[in-house]
């Protein structure tokens, strides 16, 4: 078994997890554990907003204190992100800027999360196509099928960079690659990546990565961010706007529209300032602990429990190769909801999908939590698939 090297990781950082004292918590692919900074940072807002009551200088302080926070954790720069409030906005935000009369095509991986199938299909409205990508026998989702879906009448290629459903890591630079030699765009639903790889959005060549603070940047919901490619921006005018994307937020000026020339532009209403607050918190953790580390910390603990799994004779969905997966790791069930359950009667919290028990590590998980769910598994042998 592969040893995991803990700095400020695994033991180092637990005492900031309470939930860490009594739980198995192998859950962060659905919510990050909270930690005391971020219920710290939550009393600080409500503190700020009873001693002064409108703090919107400070606010906006905050929303741009995000924004670059966002662009450290993908070597991108604070002009080239969005704020928003989920994936979803900013989803919407990209469709709404697209020539769909010259190029109607959308193409999908068949593992893009429901909010960005939704929105594609939603085009169809607006004359739209939405091609679907499948996956291969073994779940990858191969660029040559991406390859034959992409053509000259395609607008937008989405792929997400980790699979929820199955934990692979997809290969978005080659997808990039092939959507701009047909000269679309390619979006990266990078959700179940960004706070556990190290994500360098130039070094991928995509236009666009959208995710947000609710896994594994450690925050909460209602906090999210697009980032768009600086070189793009001349040419992409949201229709789906608001005024705190104009180019003046205090004008006030209602007679046209102005948007902001960097990718603010994408940003909408009033920013969810106790949001923003919980999610600098979260991701000052990701970054005192530092990507890199993080991702090969996550990237042990991972080959420990695939190790452990094949062991056991696991049906194991996710590739064992550490370059083709990210933090989670799915595991083929016969009952997913029944394991599921008799994990959480031992206090250990998985979660799942399809007939997959998804089991997700984090900086604060250590070899011993991987222990304990495969012995939890093995208890439970006959719910293996
Ligand atoms: C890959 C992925 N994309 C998007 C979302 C959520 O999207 P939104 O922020 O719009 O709720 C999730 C989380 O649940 C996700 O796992």
């Amino acid at each position: 078994m592969v040893a995991v090297e803990t700095g400020r990781l695994g033991s180092a950082v637990r005492s900031e997890f309470p939930i860490l004292a009594h739980t198995t918590y192998l859950n962060s692919c659905s919510q990050g554990a909270l930690s005391h900074r971020v219920r710290s940072a939550y009393e600080e807002y409500l503190a700020g907003w009873d001693e002064n009551g409108a703090e919107w200088v400070v606010w906006v302080e905050r929303a741009d204190a995000a924004r670059a926070a966002f662009a450290r954790l993908l070597h991108a720069e604070p002009t080239e992100l969005a704020v928003t409030t989920s994936v979803t906005q900013g989803v919407s935000g990209i469709v709404s800027a697209l020539d769909l009369v010259t190029r109607p095509k959308i193409v999908i991986s068949e593992h893009e999360f429901p909010t960005v199938g939704q929105i594609a299909h939603a085009q169809e409205l607006r004359g739209a196509e939405v091609v679907h990508v499948a996956p291969e026998p073994d779940g990858s989702i191969a660029p040559e099928r991406f390859a034959e879906a992409i053509d000259e009448r395609t607008a937008l290629v989405c792929c997400t960079t980790v699979s929820y459903r199955t934990g692979h890591r997809h290969d978005v630079a080659e997808i990039a690659r092939l959507a701009h030699d047909a000269g679309a765009l390619c979006l990266a639903d990078s959700y179940q990546a960004i706070g556990a790889i190290d994500f360098d959005a130039r070094a991928l060549g995509v236009d666009f990565v959208t995710g947000g603070t609710v896994k594994y940047l450690l925050g909460s919901s209602g906090l999210g961010f697009l980032y768009v490619r600086s070189g793009l921006l001349p040419q992409l005018l949201p229709t789906q706007t608001g005024w705190f994307a104009d180019e003046d937020i205090f004008q006030m000026d209602i007679s046209d529209y102005s948007p902001a020339a960097d990718a603010r532009r994408f940003d909408a209403g009033t920013p969810p300032v106790p949001n923003i607050y919980a999610g600098l918190a979260g991701m000052s953790l990701i970054e005192e602990a530092g990507t890199t580390a993080i991702e090969e910390h996550v990237a042990a603990l991972a080959t420990r429990l695939i190790d452990g799994l094949e062991e056991l004779g696991a049906q194991v969905a996710t590739p064992s190769d550490p370059a083709r997966r990210g933090p989670l790791v799915c595991i083929r069930s016969t009952d997913v909801r029944a394991l599921v359950d008799v994990l959480a009667a031992e206090r250990i919290t998985c979660s799942e999908r399809d007939a997959n028990l998804r089991v997700s590590l984090h900086l604060y998980n250590v070899e011993d939590d991987v222990d304990r769910v495969l012995d939890g598994l093995r208890r439970n042998r006959s719910l293996l698939g």
